[in-house]
C-alpha cells in the first residue's frame, strides 16, 4: 500500500487506495471494443450526475482543466460573435485570455476577486450588445472559494438566449449542480478534483442541441475541437487521438466510488470537512478572505498570514508536508494568504489530525 498523503491543495486530490489499484489493468489498445465501452459508460454517468438526460451528452478529451475550457471556447463561440465573461476571480481571467488567444472578441464584466457578481448589470449589458452570443462563468472560484449563482445567471441566459458556459471544474460532484435546471449548455470539469480520480482526462458536458450548432463552425484550432471530437466518439467508439488509458479506468473506478458513497453524501462530507477545518482555524486565530455576504464552496477556503513575526508560509507548508499534509499558497497576488481544500478522498477525522498538527507545528514555530 502506498503512503496516504492529505491533500489540502485544490486538486489534484487524495485519493482511495482503490483508485490508485484500478490503474493497474492488462495492456489494451484504446481502439478496441472494450475499451470503447467503457468510455461510453463513463460519458453516460458523467451525464446522469450532471443532472442530464438523453438530450445531454458529454466528450472526454486527454488534458488537464485548461484544455477542456479552451476546447469550449474555441469552438462554441460562433465566428464573428462575442463572448461575454463574467470575472471574479484567476479562473475568469483563464477564460477571457484564451478567447482572446483565438481573437475571439470579449466582453468582460469584472468584479473584485471573491467578490458577488451583480446580477442586473449582465442584464444591462445583453441588452444593449446582441453581438454576445455566449456567457461564460467559473461556478466555484477556486482563486478564493466563493460559490458564484449559476442558476440565476442561467435564469438571464435563458431569457436572452444566449449560449450558457459554465466551468464546473472544482465543483462537479463536490456541490448541487443541475445542468437541465440551471440552463447550462456547456460545462466542464476533470477526473482529479471532487469526482476523485487521477490527473489527466477532462471532460465537457453539454446539451446535445447546443453541440449540434457547431457542426457548421469552422475549427479554430486541431487537437481540442470539440464536434470533432464528439463526432468521433459517436460514429467509432474511440477518441480522435491516443486516451490516457490507465486514468480512464481509474475514472471508472471513481465514479463506481461516488456511486456508493451517494452524491449527496459526499456534498455533505465536504461539507462537514469544511465546517471542521474553519472551527479549527478560528481557534488558531486564523482569519479568511471571504465576506458572510457571499456564498461559500464549502470546499476551499483562503486564509490570511497570521500576524506574528514568526509566521512563514513556506516554513509552515514545508514542516506540514513532512507529516503528510499539503497546504497551498494563495493566488491573490497583493494579498499574503494561502488557502486550504477539503476535497477528495479525506473525511472528518483527517481534518481533526490536520488542525491538530497545525496547532503544534505553529508551537515548534514559537507562535502561540
Ligand atoms: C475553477 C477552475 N478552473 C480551471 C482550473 C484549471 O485546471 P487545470 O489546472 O487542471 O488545467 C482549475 C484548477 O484548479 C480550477 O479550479
Amino acid at each position: 500500500m502506498t503512503r496516504r498523503n492529505i491533500l489540502l491543495n485544490p486538486g489534484p486530490a487524495t485519493t482511495t487506495d482503490s483508485v490508485k489499484k484500478a490503474l493497474i489493468v492488462p495492456d489494451i489498445c484504446p481502439r478496441e471494443k472494450e475499451f470503447g465501452d467503457l468510455m461510453q459508460e463513463i460519458r453516460k454517468d458523467l451525464v446522469e450526475i450532471a443532472g442530464g438526460d438523453k438530450n445531454y451528452t458529454s466528450v472526454l478529451f486527454a488534458g488537464s482543466g485548461t484544455a477542456v475550457m479552451e476546447s469550449t471556447i474555441s469552438s462554441v463561440v460562433p465566428p464573428n460573435k462575442k463572448i461575454l465573461i463574467l470575472i471574479n476571480g484567476a479562473y475568469g481571467i483563464r477564460f477571457a485570455e484564451i478567447a482572446r488567444t483565438y481573437n475571439i472578441e470579449v466582453v468582460e464584466l469584472n468584479f473584485e476577486f471573491g467578490k458577488r457578481i451583480e446580477l442586473k448589470q449582465i442584464e444591462s449589458i445583453l441588452r444593449a450588445d446582441e453581438e454576445i452570443a455566449c456567457v461564460a462563468v467559473i461556478h466555484h472560484e477556486t482563486t478564493v472559494g466563493i460559490l458564484n449563482p449559476i442558476k440565476e445567471i442561467g435564469e438571464i441566459t435563458k431569457a436572452y438566449r444566449k449560449t450558457f458556459i459554465v466551468d464546473t471544474i472544482s465543483s462537479f460532484a463536490g456541490v448541487p449542480i443541475n445542468i437541465k435546471d440551471f440552463n447550462i449548455d456547456f460545462m466542464m470539469s476533470t477526473s482529479n478534483k471532487c469526482i476523485q480520480g487521477m490527473a489527466g482526462v477532462a471532460f465537457i458536458i453539454c446539451k446535445k442541441s447546443a453541440l449540434e450548432k457547431l457542426r457548421s463552425f469552422k475549427a479554430r484550432n486541431y487537437y481540442l475541437d470539440l464536434f470533432k471530437q464528439y463526432e468521433y466518439l459517436e460514429k467509432n467508439n474511440q477518441t480522435r487521438f491516443t486516451p490516457p488509458v490507465q486514468i480512464i479506468y481509474a475514472l471508472k473506478q471513481a465514479i463506481l466510488e461516488l456511486y456508493e458513497e451517494g452524491v449527496e453524501n459526499r456534498i455533505n462530507r465536504y461539507k462537514e470537512n469544511y465546517r471542521i477545518l474553519k472551527d479549527g482555524l478560528k481557534k488558531l486565530n486564523f482569519k479568511f478572505l471571504m465576506k458572510v455576504d457571499v456564498e461559500e464552496s464549502n470546499i476551499l477556503t483562503t486564509i490570511h498570514y497570521l500576524d506574528h513575526p514568526n509566521f512563514n508560509f513556506d516554513i509552515l507548508h514545508d514542516k506540514l508536508y513532512k507529516k503528510g499534509f499539503t497546504i497551498y499558497p494563495g493566488k491573490i497576488t497583493d494579498l499574503n494568504t494561502f488557502r486550504i481544500a477539503v476535497m477528495g478522498a479525506i473525511y472528518p477525522a483527517d481534518i481533526k489530525n490536520f488542525i491538530k498538527t497545525l496547532g503544534n507545528v505553529l508551537k515548534e514555530m514559537g507562535i502561540n
